[in-house]
């Protein structure tokens, strides 16, 4: 818990600046400053499994971008049964409309029936291709020349030849999980966590992705696993600034920890990191009517930039997440999770 106490330093090191950039979408004039602690309200759970011959128990982990006006997600689907996990995509163009999206199950793409989880989708603009990262035993990735067609995702192929030495060394009573990727101008990195205290990144040249990620180095470790634990996400926040997500098990439940960085390689600074002052977590959200969940747990912000750089602003953020009604206890592959959407508001 030792790093739990260093928060208050690097939380207003982020240069004051305002800068313009764009991609695909219009130019926008941002403010790349984060504030220091955050404050988010959340709506009701808004997007559920259908009730269809899938038998779906849980909806998952979204990754959502925004594109010329249509929200794209991609999520996990949870059940008892094998294949547990499974990848599923929808659309839609504003949220009073997320819980009536059709759902394309992706093992009817190239994507194939089998373990798949945890997805992140990006735009890689060297190779004018969309990129779907997530979970099946290894690092994997599929692409697809076109977001808006869920059947053209390619087969997936591995990031790793087998599980890396260091992973392998560090993961009995943990799971492997939670791939995530980012490039800055030069280096495409790939973390992941151990759901046992620690984030590890590899990294490979921008010219060389998706081939050639290194062997992971460890990005930050916790002695609990608790209070680092998986459902990592990296942004830009402008440039040469980084913020890192990282899910935490609390008392309440789920919460997430913030670091910031001038490298995506690190060091990492702690942001809003303690369950008290989450960056999202119970304590900072207010819910719009009853709250139907305690925990706050793995999902992403909503971009609005199109490429591998993952650029987000630092206010006004939406983070589409996953959370549970506490009163359910069942297995865990069978919890009723539910998709809900949080949107930062000023601490005044
Ligand atoms: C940017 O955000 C910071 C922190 O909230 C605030 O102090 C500053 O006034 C903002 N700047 C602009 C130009 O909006
Ligand atoms: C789900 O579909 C089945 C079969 O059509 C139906 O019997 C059942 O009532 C439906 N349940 C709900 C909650 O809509
Ligand atoms: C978004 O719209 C622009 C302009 O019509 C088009 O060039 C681009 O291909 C569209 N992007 C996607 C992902 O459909
Ligand atoms: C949305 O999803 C449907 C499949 O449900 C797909 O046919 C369509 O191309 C997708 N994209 C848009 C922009 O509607
Ligand atoms: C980023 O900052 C560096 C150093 O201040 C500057 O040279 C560069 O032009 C900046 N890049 C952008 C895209 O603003």
């Amino acid at each position: 818990m030792k790093s739990i106490l260093v928060i208050a330093a690097a939380a207003v090191a982020v240069a004051q600046n305002i800068v313009t950039s764009g991609t695909h979408n219009a130019l926008t004039k941002r403010n790349t400053t984060l504030p220091s602690s955050f404050k988010w309200t959340s709506t009701q759970a808004l997007i559920y499994p259908k009730n269809d011959s899938r038998a779906i128990a849980g909806i998952k982990d979204p990754s959502i971008i925004l594109v010329n006006g249509t929200y794209h997600v991609f999520a996990s689907t949870a059940k008892v049964e094998d294949p547990s996990y499974s990848l599923v995509y929808f659309n839609f163009t504003s949220f009073d409309k997320a819980g009536s999206a059709p759902f394309t199950y992706l093992d009817q793409s190239g994507i194939s029936t089998g373990y798949r989880a945890a997805p992140e989708v990006f735009y890689f603009e060297p190779q004018k291709l969309w990129y779907l990262i997530f979970q099946n035993g290894n690092a994997a990735y599929s692409t697809n020349p076109d977001i808006n067609n869920p059947l053209g995702w390619s087969a997936p192929t591995d990031f790793y030849n087998g599980t890396p030495a260091i992973i392998e060394n560090y993961l009995p009573g943990g799971y492997w999980v939670d791939m995530w990727v980012i490039c800055d101008d030069a280096h495409c990195h790939l973390f992941s966590s151990d759901d046992n205290g620690r984030l590890f990144r590899s990294q490979t040249p921008l010219v060389d992705f998706p081939k050639g990620m290194s062997e992971p180095v460890i990005a930050l470790e916790e002695a609990s696993k608790y209070d680092l634990f998986e459902a990592s996400n990296v942004y830009s926040t402008g440039n040469s600034s980084y913020l890192l997500l990282v899910e935490c098990i609390g008392v309440a439940g789920r919460y997430f920890r913030s670091w910031t960085s001038s490298d995506i390689a690190g060091p990492w600074s702690a942001l809003a990191a303690t369950e008290d002052h989450p960056f999202m977590g119970e304590k900072n959200v207010v819910f719009e009517g009853a709250q139907w969940t305690r925990s706050i747990s793995h999902g992403e912000v909503i971009r609005t930039d199109i490429d591998q750089h993952l650029r987000i602003d630092t206010h006004g953020i939406r983070f589409l997440y996953q959370g549970v009604d506490p009163k359910v206890s069942t297995d865990y592959n069978n919890l009723p999770w539910r998709l809900g959407l949080l949107t930062q508001v000023e601490d005044a």
